[in-house]
């Protein structure tokens, strides 16, 4: 018999693989992909638009995640903090650059000037995904499940998704002269979902996973974390369809 979780992670597969078709179509839309590693510094493509967009999304990861810890409910059960606990640490691991700096190391080794990189606002429209997003892991002790909710909206729009996401753009990047990556690529593999594949490896999407098998327990929990899922794809869908739609637009800068 199927259990509540084994539905939950189907759906949770059927909806990561609706978000990277949106993303491929996309990409498929980036004008004259080629090897040349200076094409992102001479062109304001869609896809440089796209890439220093989703860098403020990136930077508002960590303030996010910790809102989201401080919102799960006090209990003795402290698997979910200890969760987040360990997400926030990871992106500044000690002695080593940030994730934020491998960032914009891999933006710079795709030619786009660090000036434009740290100079380029963000945008209304990402500003209202990151505004949604806070509404996704919102405290509310007084509706069902306020700490499942939190849970499985960390896991979708932090994690599972940008898994997804980087595994798609890393190869387009490879091709545009990032050889090395530093920050795409490592995330692609230690933040996707390797559940009911054959590289099962403990991901950050993978560490909610024996917590949510216990949480997703009934119709009830079922229903609660599906439509959170459900709200984070269409955030991050969102995103990526104005972003992207937004090719002529010209870069602000300070
Ligand atoms: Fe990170
Ligand atoms: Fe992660």
């Amino acid at each position: 018999m199927t259990t509540h979780y084994e539905t939950f992670s189907t759906k949770e597969q059927d909806v990561c693989q609706a978000f990277e078709e949106s993303l491929r179509a996309k990409i498929a839309t980036v004008d004259s992909p080629t090897t040349n590693p200076g094409f992102l510094s001479e062109h304001c493509t869609s896809l440089r638009n796209y890439l220093l967009q989703r860098r403020h999304l990136s930077q508002a990861y960590i303030p996010w995640v910790n809102t989201a810890l401080c919102g799960l409910n006090h209990s003795r059960d402290t698997r979910g903090k200890e969760i987040l606990r360990e997400l926030i640490q990871d992106e500044t691991p000690e002695g080593l650059p940030t994730h934020a700096e491998d960032l914009v190391a891999d933006l710079t080794t795709l030619g786009i000037p660090l000036e434009t990189i740290l100079g380029t606002l963000t945008h209304p429209d990402t500003e209202e995904t990151v505004r949604k997003q806070h509404t996704l892991i919102q405290y509310s002790p007084q509706t069902s499940f306020n700490n499942l909710r939190i849970l499985v909206a960390v896991r979708t729009a932090g994690e599972l998704l940008p898994g997804a996401e980087y595994g798609i753009i890393t190869p387009l990047l490879e091709k545009l002269g990032l050889k090395k990556s530093r920050f795409y690529k490592p995330h692609w593999f230690h933040d996707r979902k390797t559940e009911g594949t054959n590289q099962q490896g403990m991901t950050h999407t993978e560490l909610f996973s024996s917590l949510l098998k216990e949480l997703i327990c009934s119709e009830k929990t079922l229903d609660t974390a599906l439509t959170t899922l459900q709200n984070a794809a269409a955030q991050r869908t969102e995103f990526i369809n104005v972003t992207f739609a937004r090719y002529d637009i010209k870069l602000e800068k300070i």
